[in-house]
């Protein structure tokens, strides 16, 4: 098996244009361009257990695009930082509650894996692995629904540490806020005490060098980034208002630590993608224009078959479910869909030549390296992959 630029190779060296691109941290395809030196760069070291002074000034560079993260500090994946940020909230507020909602996904803890989207699918604690003493101190509320919030944060009666969101979800399909939403819940953090945190795994470089909170206007005290930065390699850091990092270890009582945290690869990548996003803005226009291509090229091959699921695309990202009606707004709507049609498009696509991601819970990521001809052909993929469904008499 290999991968290279928009493409992935099977083991009979079979073709297929990927969609998956490893679940968002590609945004520069299999390949980007900028990996050249990593002999040069292994020969400094492979890992230091120590901060280094390129840690340092990657962290002044997210910091740039990022003024809400004062402070920062970087972990090995996406899970460790939403896992770190929740504990510096509980250690801020002196609280345990977190407040959270069901089909976002936060990463592979406990906490996080109850009632998450992607391909979690882990409803109940029980049998799941997810202790039920861990869910005690959690709430899981509707997405996009700040009365099931307000219900949810009367029970928890001044308990909660923190409010945990994707800004944008891309775990249950893509889900956009509605309008007020996420204000809503800056003003009830601010009012219960609790510590918003904003999981921009997937949005933050994916929507742009300002992340999600740039572009819904709503700042919040802790963030979480990851995938993108490390253009393949595992880096992500989590980071926020100075005064609730400094309950961090060796400042504060609250430990976090990673053997390979902050390691050189990684760090040295997260500066070449933002070397490469800070002087390549063509490049995220132009994936972009490919996405609404491709979005609207998916509208016409459903028209044509008087379906009227709903087509999603922002930024290079592309989305649309088996089930007619508006966009999903939360989880309950998401699980309306129908998921045997997926499982037989998604099988269908594979056919094709074009690799979908097999949960009907995740999306279409485009990258940089997918060409307008790919989008061509998978257009094509995708209206023959519906007639195909269409006859079988599954859609
Ligand atoms: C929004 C979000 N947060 C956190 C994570 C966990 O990141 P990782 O897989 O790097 O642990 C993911 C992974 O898909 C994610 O989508």
């Amino acid at each position: 098996m290999r991968a290279e630029g928009p493409y992935a190779y099977d083991e009979q060296g079979r073709r297929y244009a990927d969609y998956v691109m490893a679940y968002g941290p590609l945004l520069f395809g299999h390949t980007p361009p900028f990996l050249g030196g990593l002999d040069a760069l292994a020969a400094r070291g492979v890992v230091y257990g120590s901060t280094s002074p390129d840690e340092l000034a990657l962290a002044e560079r997210i910091r740039g695009h990022l003024p809400s993260m004062e402070r920062l500090r970087f972990t090995t994946t996406g899970s460790e930082a939403v896992q770190s940020a929740i504990r510096v909230a509980r250690a801020w507020t002196g609280r345990d509650a977190v407040l959270k909602f069901s089909g976002n996904y936060h990463g592979h803890f406990d906490l996080a894996l109850q009632d998450a989207g992607a391909s979690a699918e882990t409803p109940h604690a029980g049998g799941s692995g997810i202790p039920r003493a861990v869910v005690g101190d959690l709430a899981v509320a509707r997405y996009n629904d700040l009365d099931d919030v307000d219900r949810l944060l009367a029970m928890l009666d001044g308990r909660v540490a923190a409010i945990l969101v994707e800004p944008v979800c891309g775990n249950m399909g893509l889900v956009e806020t509605v309008p007020g939403f996420l204000e809503g819940l800056r003003a009830r953090a601010d009012r219960c005490g609790a510590v918003l945190i904003f999981d921009e795994i997937i949005t933050w470089l994916r929507l742009g060098l300002g992340g999600a909170q740039a572009r819904v206007g709503v700042t919040p005290d802790l963030t979480t980034v990851g995938k993108v930065l490390g253009g393949g390699f595992p880096v992500a850091a989590f980071g926020g208002r100075a005064e609730i990092m400094a309950m961090l270890a060796p400042d504060g009582p609250a430990f976090t630590g990673g053997t390979h945290a902050g390691m050189p690869f990684g760090i040295a990548l997260g500066l070449r993608v933002l070397d490469y996003l800070e002087t390549h803005a063509d490049v995220l226009a132009q994936t972009e224009r490919r996405a609404r291509a491709l979005a609207a090229s998916i509208r016409a091959s459903l028209r044509a078959l008087a379906l009227d699921y709903a087509v999603l695309q922002l930024a290079s990202i592309v989305d649309f479910k088996f089930r007619s009606g508006p966009p999903t707004r939360s989880y309950d709507d998401q699980q309306r869909d129908d998921q045997r049609a997926y499982a037989a498009f998604y099988h269908a696509m594979r056919e094709r030549g074009v690799l979908l991601p097999p949960s009907h819970n995740e999306v279409m990521f485009l990258s940089t390296a997918h060409g307008d001809d790919d989008v061509a052909f998978t257009a094509g993929a995708i209206e023959a992959s519906l007639r195909d469904l269409r006859a079988k008499g599954i859609v």
